[in-house]
Parts: structure tokens; sequence; C-alpha cells
């Protein structure tokens, strides 16, 4: 079994000094970084945008896994694929009848394509598109903000999807991640976990991503 994949969200890291907080968990054993995209429509948060991507491009060698949380994805994308994104994930409450579109455009730049669902979504909702994409995010907190409870209903979904599709390369949780909601989201068939709080304010980072990678 392939070792699973720790994407700490910067949400939750020190903004003013972002090159040296990436550094710091990719050091630690983080392989992918999560980047929160929000645009004050689709969540009631803003957060940053395709320049910040672009920069952090320049100084680091780790797979940039972007998060959108806006509304019109197709519309960004572009730029988001220009900016050296290595992950898109866009939501399907937000792509609507242009979910085909978005994940056309992620997969032709040879990008990994995922499709996020918010807790209230229905797997259902994303099943048309399950062969087409590479990884499903299912949040496990209302989109928006870093430092909230995990929602232990939510993450059930995990199973039904690792069910409907045992061939998806990845199965991301984001939302409240931590050594015990990690276990149980791994035991339901997740391979990738987003964790903002836990990683970043801790005060032993390596402990905490290889708390999570033993989960
Ligand atoms: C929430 C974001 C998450 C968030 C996770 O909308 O998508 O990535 O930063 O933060 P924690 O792990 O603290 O819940
Ligand atoms: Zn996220």
């Amino acid at each position: 079994m392939s070792e699973t994949i720790i994407s700490p969200s910067i949400l939750s890291a020190d903004f003013a000094n972002l090159e040296n907080e990436i550094k710091d968990v990719t050091m630690n054993g983080a392989k992918w970084i999560h980047i929160d995209v929000m645009d004050g429509h689709f969540v009631p948060n803003i957060t940053i945008g395709a320049p910040v991507v672009k920069s952090l491009r320049g100084v680091t060698n780790s797979k940039l896994d972007v998060h959108l949380m806006i509304e019109n994805p197709e519309k960004y994308i572009p730029d988001f694929i220009k900016a050296g994104a290595d992950v898109i994930t866009f939501h399907i409450e937000a792509s609507k009848e242009k979910t085909l579109d978005c994940i056309k455009m992620i997969k032709e730049a040879n990008l990994i394509a995922g499709i996020s669902i918010k807790p209230k979504t229905k797997v259902s909702e994303i099943a048309p598109y399950l062969k087409k994409i590479d990884m499903v995010l299912v949040m496990t907190v209302e989109p928006g903000f870093s430092g909230q409870m995990f929602m232990p209903k939510a993450a059930v979904k995990i199973k039904e999807i690792k069910e409907m599709a045992p061939n998806l390369k990845y199965i991301q949780v984001d939302g409240g991640i931590n050594d015990t909601t990690a276990k149980k989201c791994k035991l339901y068939g997740a391979n990738c976990l987003v964790a903002g709080n836990y990683v970043f304010k801790s005060d032993n980072r390596k402990y905490s991503i290889q708390k999570l990678l033993d989960a």
C-alpha cells in the first residue's frame, strides 16, 4: 500500500513567512502543500489567489495542491494552471453545468484533477464524473475557515466513494483533521489528509505530521 500523503493547509501558516513555513513542513514529511483559495462568495471568507501560487512555485518543488472555494471556477482555472499548480480541486456546488469543462482544462494541462463536496452534498452528485477525475476531496467541515470541528457524518462518504470508485487515485479529506480523526478517515479509505491547525499550530510539526502518517 502506498503511503498516505499529508497536505498541510497554509491557511493556518504565518502568511508573512510562507517560504519558510512551506520548507519547514516539507522537511518534516509533508509531500503536498494545500492552498485554500476563497472568494467571499462561495464561502464567507477571502484568502489568496493565483499570484501567491506563482510566487510559491518559485520556492518549492512540493506539489501545490490548490483547493478552489470559488464561484465560476471555470473562469479562474487557467490562471492557476499558469501559476504552476500541480493539483486543482473545484467544488461541484460551484461548477454546476461547467463541471466537464473544468475537468477538461485541468486534465489537458496534465495536472491532478479533483472535485470537492461540502458536508451536506451527496456522493451521487459526483458519481457521473468519478471515472474522469483523479481525486475527490471530502469536506469534513463547512468550507471557509480553519480550526473547525470535524463532522463524523460527512466522513462516512469517504467509504461510499471508495466502494463506488475503487480505482480512484486519491481520496482527500479536509477539515478538523488530527491524529484521531485521521485514523477514522484512513480506515474509510482516505489516502490524502489535509491539515491546517493540527500541523501549523503544533509545537512540534514533525511529530504531528508523523502522527498523521502513522494514524
Ligand atoms: C477550510 C479549508 C481547510 C482548512 C483546514 O475551508 O478548506 O483546508 O484550512 O483547517 P483545519 O485542518 O484547521 O480544519
Ligand atoms: Zn482546503
